[in-house]
């Protein structure tokens, strides 16, 4: 059951699908009170509640013990410290002895989360601008949360299935010439491959929508090039147009008033990549509109999919804020006690990106009236995924094409996935990147991923490789890099043969992988949960988060400590340890619940999976499009007869429905023999384990 409550004058920030009554009650289990615009929402914690939520944040999957804030930002160091990073999910679920509900602030502003920060047994959340609903969720279950919140929010976006084939990227990309060289060096060592990322040097002189001649000079003949080879061109989008008269996309949005402007009127200028930009009104259905086919200029190139970058949106600088510099700089210079000109200078520039007051610069329009940015802040990205998901409409209204984000907000779950940002070669961000699943999924973000071998910093062999070892089941599996670090395509390294075999287990898992991401989105469901929603009775399970759950059967324990050969796991039931080094070669072992240590060699992975269930696996593939799922090894440990449910369907029509193939499949194993209710379907049960020991 979900109630809503509205507080000051709620404001459309698209989150919502179902637009539910006011209550006039008040809100349960909150206390309310108001200073100045802003209204905070306190709650008593009992010693062992836990706080789930929050989507793309830092930190653990019990949130409980920290200070958050919605604030969406371009911050590329993600360190325990930090707050916040490039999405507002603004979903809290908390479970205790006594409780068990969820509450969505939706809120477009900055919000702040004091999860048992301040005090430890209060948690305390805090709309600084005090115009919000807020829907209270009461179901039994946390799962079921979860499922009620989707269903107030819609339906998760689902990828076209290439898109879950492994996609290899580098902030460096630019030509022709690199993308062909990248595919060449994985297919002639036979390492899988779907989709090549190009970063913003492919663009002419960093213009959305162009692409630079001299590197690209025929951008159809590229794409054709690659989709002989059953590869994807993805291009990067930034939210910023460059202000450079002559470009057609900064002349037209300027000459029809699409950018953001400031309070007289005159077009917001900030600076990103490409230097002094305009940032289009993406709150404007109108401005959606022109954006989104704008995308046309590279659809209509072969281009099937897009990242769409630094709509947080990210300032560098403004031109104010600039202008604020050169002052300070040369009154540094002019004066003859420098030092408090020096510090104010250096002040200056350290403020200069992403700078608050820049935020309350310029206006949106929203449900007919001006509104200052810092007010719908959080809503920027969402609405660029929108526009782009529109412009993917209008361009072919039957395709499904690839989009994800950095920035997003709820309800831009329905038209693209996301990316987890700018993370490090660190060990610790293996975790991370794990931590951060579940927490998307419950807010709805089922396509969504890290930067495998971390982002930023040099990374190294072992570390690419046991973060592939967990990429493996990520929806989106892209290995990205940032400029002027160290290379990490896989075939850089002296273990490439390793790297490929372990993409060889992605390929086999893609047929369950689909199935499970396809089933939640039209089952309301997650593909990835904490251990705590699916073993709720079981304190260990609870306290754990370096292990989750993955679909109906499986769960999931990646290595991340450097130069460790094993890890330890606590099993919540019976399960088989499936321990993979290639989709051909792996062992299987029957484990009984409870504390377990695993050997894992650097080249070996594991999987779990439940007893009672099974998991598909098929043959090796190069790429989506080799792989045979009409002929599958069943996986796993049963006791007596199971069904498993398996969905699959064309892979890329636009409507998840049965006129596009869509199809459910039962598999039943019957006495150790395994029947599809599908045609042409063959099945293998050797990996099957029968029986009770
Ligand atoms: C941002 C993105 C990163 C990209 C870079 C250059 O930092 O998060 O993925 O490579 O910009 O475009």
């Amino acid at each position: 059951m979900i109630k809503r409550y509205a507080f000051g004058t709620p404001l459309t920030t698209g989150a919502v699908v179902e637009q539910l009554p006011v209550s006039a009650e008040a809100v349960p289990y909150f206390g309310v009170s108001h200073d100045g615009d802003a209204v905070s929402f306190t709650i008593a914690l009992d010693k062992d509640d836990m706080i789930f939520g929050l989507g793309e944040t830092l930190r653990g999957i019990n949130k409980r013990g920290h200070l958050y804030r919605a604030w969406n930002m371009d911050d590329f160091s993600h360190t325990e410290n930090k707050n916040g990073i490039y999405a507002s999910h603004n979903l809290l679920l908390f479970a205790g002895e006594a409780k068990c509900f969820g509450v969505y602030f939706d809120d477009p502003g900055e919000v702040e989360f004091d999860l048992g920060y301040t005090r430890m047994d209060t948690a305390v959340i805090t709309s600084k601008n005090g115009d919000l609903d807020v829907y209270v969720i009461e179901e039994p279950t946390l799962i079921d949360i979860c499922r009620a919140f989707r269903g107030l929010t819609g339906r998760s976006y689902v990828p076209p299935k290439w898109a879950l084939g492994y996609i290899q990227s580098r902030w460096g990309y630019a030509s022709s010439a690199d993308a062909l060289r990248i595919a060449d060096e994985h297919r002639k060592r036979h390492i899988p491959l779907d989709g090549i990322c190009m970063d913003i040097d492919y663009m002419d002189d960093y213009m959305d929508f162009t692409w630079g001649k001299s590197q690209i000079p025929d951008m159809k003949a590229l794409t054709d090039e690659l989709h002989d080879k059953h590869i994807r061109l993805i291009p990067i989008i930034d939210a910023g147009v460059k202000l450079k008269e002559g470009y057609e996309t900064y002349d037209v949005g300027h000459e029809k008033g699409y950018f953001s402007k400031r309070e007289d009127g005159s077009d917001f200028v900030g600076g990103v990549w490409p230097g002094p930009s305009c940032f289009p009104d993406f709150l404007r259905a109108d401005v959606r509109e022109w954006f989104g086919r704008e995308y046309h200029k590279l659809l209509s190139q072969g281009v099937e999919g897009f990242w769409n970058d630094m709509n947080e949106p990210a300032l560098f600088y403004s031109m104010e804020g600039l202008q604020a510099l050169k002052d300070a700089a040369k009154k540094l210079l002019d004066e003859d006690a420098p030092l408090p000109a020096f510090e104010n200078l250096k002040h200056i520039g350290g403020a200069l990106a992403n700078n608050p007051e820049d935020y309350m610069r310029f206006y949106h329009e929203l449900d007919g009236k001006k509104v200052r940015h810092d007010k719908v802040h959080n809503l920027y990205g969402a609405h660029m995924t929108q526009a782009a998901a529109e412009g993917f409409k209008s361009c072919d209204p039957d395709k499904r094409f690839l989009l994800f984000s950095r920035s997003s907000f709820v309800g831009a779950h329905r038209n693209g996935g996301v990316w987890q940002g700018d993370n490090s070669s660190w060990w610790s961000h293996i975790l991370l990147n794990l931590k951060m699943m579940p927490s998307l999924n419950m807010a709805g973000f089922l396509y969504c991923g890290a930067d495998l071998g971390g982002f930023s910093c040099d990374t190294t062999e072992d570390l690419v490789l046991r973060w592939l070892q967990l990429g493996v089941f990520t929806p989106l599996m892209r290995n990205h890099s940032a400029l002027h670090t160290r290379e990490q395509e896989a075939y850089r390294f002296s273990c490439w043969e390793d790297m490929r075999n372990i993409l060889t287990v992605r390929y086999a898992l893609i047929p369950y992988l689909y199935s499970e991401l396809v089933k939640a989105a039209l089952t309301d469901g997650m593909m990835f949960r904490p251990l705590a929603f699916d073993y709720a009775a079981d304190p260990m399970a609870c306290r754990t988060e370096d292990q989750v759950m993955l679909g109906d059967a499986c769960m999931i324990a990646p290595v991340y400590e450097q130069n460790a050969r094993g890890r330890h796991v606590y099993l919540p039931e019976d399960m088989l340890l499936v321990r993979l080094r290639s989709a051909a070669d792996f062992d299987l072992v029957k484990m009984s619940k409870g504390h377990h240590w695993i050997d894992l060699e650097l080249n070996e992975m594991p999987l779990f999976i439940r007893r009672g269930h099974a998991v598909p696996f098929a043959a090796a593939a190069e790429c989506v499009d080799e792989i045979d799922a009409t002929k599958l090894t069943l996986l796993g440990w049963l006791d007596g007869d199971t069904t498993l449910n398996l969905y699959d369907d064309d892979g890329y029509s636009a409507e998840l429905d049965l006129a596009n193939g869509l199809h459910e499949i039962k598999v039943c194993v019957r006495g150790g023999k395994a029947e599809a209710a599908a045609d042409g379907l063959t099945l293998d049960a050797s990996r099957l384990i029968i029986g009770k020991d």
